[in-house]
């Protein structure tokens, strides 16, 4: 199984998703990319996306709420951390993927591992 949790952004290829104005301070962006339902979230001026889906029981991870950089499904109340997607607390056991992203000519880019 790929580990989301060591995406090396060197070996991603970046897709534009949104622009800058799109995802300010505090906001959240679902998007789909490639059939990937991933949301994007600006937290503090940083930039980060994860699946939007638990591990735990494929709910909407994306709506769940944010306490710094973790969020809270909205199902059952796992937590991830969502710079790495790393599984915090049960019920959750897996990570979720987290996607390196980086912004260019004031668009969003998300990063996906070549060949995954
Ligand atoms: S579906 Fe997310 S904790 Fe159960």
């Amino acid at each position: 199984m790929y580990d989301y949790t060591k995406i090396n952004p060197k070996e991603c290829e970046f897709v534009p998703v949104a622009s800058v104005d799109e995802i300010v301070e505090g906001d959240r962006l679902y998007i789909e990319v490639d059939e990937l339902a991933i949301v994007l979230f600006n937290v503090a001026g940083r930039l980060f996306a994860i699946a939007d889906l638990c591990s735990h029981d494929d709910g909407p991870l994306g709506d769940g709420e944010l306490d710094g950089d973790k969020i809270i499904c909205p199902r059952h109340g796992a937590r991830f951390e969502i710079s790495s997607g790393k599984a915090l607390s049960l019920p959750a056991i897996v990570d979720i993927p987290a996607y390196p992203t980086r912004v260019v000519d004031n668009r969003v880019e998300v990063g996906f591992p070549i060949g995954d």
